[in-house]
């Protein structure tokens, strides 16, 4: 039998046995596997949470690795929930229409293409499109909504079978699944198999800068395995011969950079900031050094101080407390600070897989939207801060009927 997980032996991207742990929140559950109401007596397994910073290419890692099958193959996130998200879709397809010379129905693979959200803009745009995603339920989704799909983990395989059938891709875009892989140079080996010479490689990763800067530890989750700087994403791009041509930065999820990476040593986009911009940005910031990283575990602890205190106050005063967005980063706080059931009665999500389900460790149900009117709680607790603009669209009558909101990160503070 596989193991559940392996420990790290060194750095994924330069090989350096020289990481250092900086930070640990414990041991929790897998941040997506929710359970089943019927499970609520299983007890479940719980990994350790621990970050290690490489001194030698600056990339912060996991200490252990999940075997991707069980994180991935069922997956309960659906990208095209958030209305910002699906926006932020339409922008970049509309980006990478822009920065590429436009065939007829140049191709547009999307890896860890989730329920299409991001190809349904490119097909807007006449891409001819190609999904790869390794969980079952989300492909057949995207397939159910036109999109062409392929049901698998994205490898160098992957990407010849493609090349084969349909040719050279003019865009290969990679969000928000870099930082859950292992094996970065089969990654690598696969876009430089299938991406056209004229063609870019877009990647999107939360930014290490900022999870550092708003104290976002909540981010970091077992399928985190990576935490982004320019740095180590520029050497690993040498590494296999791609040039960064621009990057952009983009407020969702906490602090975004979009990576534009090129076959070709030349090509450089009009669109954001050079790579050498971001590294001096990075060492003024001081994001080389070790002791940069220390202060936050420290910072995680006042943040659990304070949330925990204003939420046993407000239960003391008989205030009723839900939560919205059974988000994975909601699970990395509630299971970090031993939030549960007695004082959070139910987090809200639009997702129907994440309804009638608990959530993982802290076991709060998670139920509609609805019960927001029927249950009418004093706070909403946002465990999706970084959608809280759109969440608290969405409630306006909770808020209008007096209803408050308590933002956790990166400092927690309640909303009238
Ligand atoms: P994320 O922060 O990892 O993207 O997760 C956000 C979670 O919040 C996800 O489970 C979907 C949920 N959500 C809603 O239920 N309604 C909304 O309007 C938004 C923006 C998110």
């Amino acid at each position: 039998m596989k193991e559940v997980y392996k420990s790290l032996k060194e750095c994924r991207i330069c090989g350096s046995k020289n990481l250092y742990k900086y930070l640990d929140l414990g041991k929790t559950p897998l941040a997506n596997h929710l359970i089943e109401l019927k499970n609520a007596d299983k007890k479940e397994d719980a990994f350790p949470l621990e970050v290690l910073y490489c001194k030698n290419c600056s990339l912060s890692q996991l200490s252990i690795v999940v075997e991707p099958e069980i994180l991935f193959s069922y997956y309960p996130y659906r990208s095209s929930v958030s209305k910002s998200f699906r926006e932020h879709c339409a922008e970049m397809a509309a980006k990478a229409a822009e920065i590429i010379e436009m065939n007829e129905n140049g191709l547009a693979v999307d890896i860890a293409s989730n329920d299409g959200c991001l190809l349904q803009e490119f097909k807007k745009r006449n891409f001819k499109t190609i999904g790869v995603e390794p969980a079952k339920n989300l492909a057949k989704i995207a397939e159910s909504n036109g999109i062409e799909t392929i049901n698998r983990f994205w490898d160098s395989e992957a990407a010849k079978s493609i090349s084969a059938k349909y040719g050279k891709a003019k865009i290969i875009a990679a969000t928000n699944v870099f930082a859950h892989v292992d094996d970065l140079n089969e990654f690598m080996e696969g876009v430089k198999i299938l991406l056209d010479n004229s063609g870019f490689f877009i990647v999107e990763v939360p930014y290490f800068h900022d999870l550092m800067a708003n104290n976002e530890f909540d981010t970091i989750y077992h399928e985190h395995l990576s935490y982004f700087l320019v740095k180590p994403l520029q050497q690993l791009y040498k590494k296999h011969n791609f040039a960064i041509a621009g990057i952009e930065k983009y407020p969702i999820h906490g602090g975004t950079i979009r990576v534009y990476a090129s076959k070709s040593p030349k090509a450089s986009l009009s669109t954001g900031r050079s790579a050498n911009e971001f590294l001096d940005f990075e060492r003024k910031e001081k994001m080389y050094m070790i002791e940069t990283y220390q202060k936050l575990e420290s910072n995680a602890k006042k943040i659990k101080k304070k949330l925990v205190e204003t939420l046993i106050k407000l239960n003391k005063d008989n205030k009723k407390i839900a939560a919205y967005g059974a988000s994975a980063k909601g699970n990395t706080l509630l299971n970090y600070c031993g939030i549960g059931s007695s004082i959070v009665e139910f987090i809200v999500d639009d997702t129907p897989e994440k309804q009638n389900h608990l959530a993982p460790g802290s076991r709060i149900k998670i139920v509609d939207s609805g019960f927001i009117e029927k249950e009418k709680p004093d706070y909403l607790l946002l465990l999706a801060w970084n959608f809280a603009k759109e969440i608290m669209k969405k409630t306006e009558n909770f808020r209008n009927n007096g209803g408050k909101y308590i933002i956790p990160i990166p400092d927690v503070r309640i909303i009238q």
